[in-house]
């Protein structure tokens, strides 16, 4: 019999509660690959989904189906023809394969080495694996399609959660102005990553306190919620001309032709990692890593990180 490992996992589509723990068989690094003893894992909105079976028609699953797409850990083992890692190296990844099978939310999970970077030093081990999938998006979104620049807006719907929390930060690097909309409760949070102004979404109509706040308007608009706020922010204009809006969430919206715009969904990316690695390592990108979760405890964790109300990252350490 193969070596086994703990993993949490479902053996069909369907309640969160279906998310169950036990032994399945440990992975083997082959050719090109790496294997990861997983220390932490990115809890995100999107291993729900999964679980759920939402994204079944977009991403072939097969059963028993470990969720989890972010992981942070160390090398235990490299395949054949892997030259950039060795045995002890600790690394991270954005995971998400063509196949949905083998997730993070486990001990061991094995990947090509174009998916990992090295891990930052300068945080924690916890917090690193709460960064790819979130860090990436923000980086994708506000980056390459949305090239902020030094001394341009942002403003960021959505801005205290897991992307917001890397996007504030993203933006502060390079030197532009931050606009953060989440609830009162998480203004202070906003602030201590770098927002410039923050704004309550609730009982307010948030393009008329973003007009109020910046009259002369925004550069980019970063979509990362739910709810109201996105067409009241477009519905008052506060969109400068030239201006861009990206959004994680909708992929189309009711905006006029004439503003450019990008559904971005994140795509693995070991040098944007490599970038993110420097960032924190120079001190510009921290991760408030605000619950952590057991394997037994996945499923807790999915109804926590499905509420869309969470501060900062969940992480599971197997
Ligand atoms: N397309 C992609 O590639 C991609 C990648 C990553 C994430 N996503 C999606 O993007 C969304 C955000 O992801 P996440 O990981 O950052 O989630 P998260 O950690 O749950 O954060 C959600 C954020 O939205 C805020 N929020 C909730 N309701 C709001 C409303 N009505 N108006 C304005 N803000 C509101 C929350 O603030 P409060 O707690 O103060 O309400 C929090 O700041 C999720 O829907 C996720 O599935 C998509």
């Amino acid at each position: 019999m193969s070596e086994q490992m703990n993993a949490a996992f479902i053996e069909e589509y369907g309640e969160l509660t279906n998310v169950t723990t036990g032994e399945l068989p440990k992975p083997e690094a082959g050719e090109g690959e790496v294997l990861v003893r997983v220390k932490s894992a990115g809890v995100n909105p999107v291993d729900a989904a999964v679980v759920r079976g939402m994204l079944k028609d977009a991403i072939p699953g097969e059963f028993p189906l470990v969720p989890g797409w972010d992981v942070a850990g160390v090398v235990e083992e490299i395949g054949h023809s892997v030259s950039r890692f060795s045995t002890g190296d600790e690394v991270y990844a954005y995971a998400r394969r063509p196949k949905i099978q083998h997730g993070t939310y486990a001990e061991y999970i094995s990947l090509p080495e174009s998916y990992l970077a090295e891990r930052p030093t300068n945080i924690s081990m916890e917090a690193s694996g709460g960064i790819p999938l979130v860090g990436l998006t923000a980086y994708q979104s506000i980056f390459d399609f949305g090239e902020l620049k030094e001394g341009q807006t942002l403003l960021i719907l959505g801005a205290s959660g897991g992307v917001g929390t890397l996007a504030i930060q993203l933006a502060k690097s390079v030197g532009a102005q931050v606009i953060g909309v989440a609830s009162e409760s998480n203004h202070e949070y906003m602030k201590e990553l770098g927002a410039d102004i923050t704004i309550d979404y609730n009982d307010n109509h948030v393009g008329e306190a973003v007009k109020e706040a910046r009259p002369d308007g925004v550069d980019l608009i970063f979509h990362c919620s739910r709810g109201d706020s996105f067409s009241q922010v477009m519905e008052t204009g506060v969109l400068k001309e030239g201006g861009k809006v990206a959004s994680i969430t909708n992929s189309n919206p009711e905006i006029s032709d004439d503003i450019e715009f990008k559904y971005v969904f994140v795509e693995p990316n070991a040098e944007q990692l490599e970038h993110i690695t420097v960032l924190a390592d120079s001190g510009k990108i921290s991760v408030p890593v605000t619950d952590t979760f057991s394997l037994e405890e996945a499923s807790e964790a999915l109804q926590k990180i499905e509420s869309l109300h969470t501060r900062g990252k969940l992480v599971i350490t197997p």
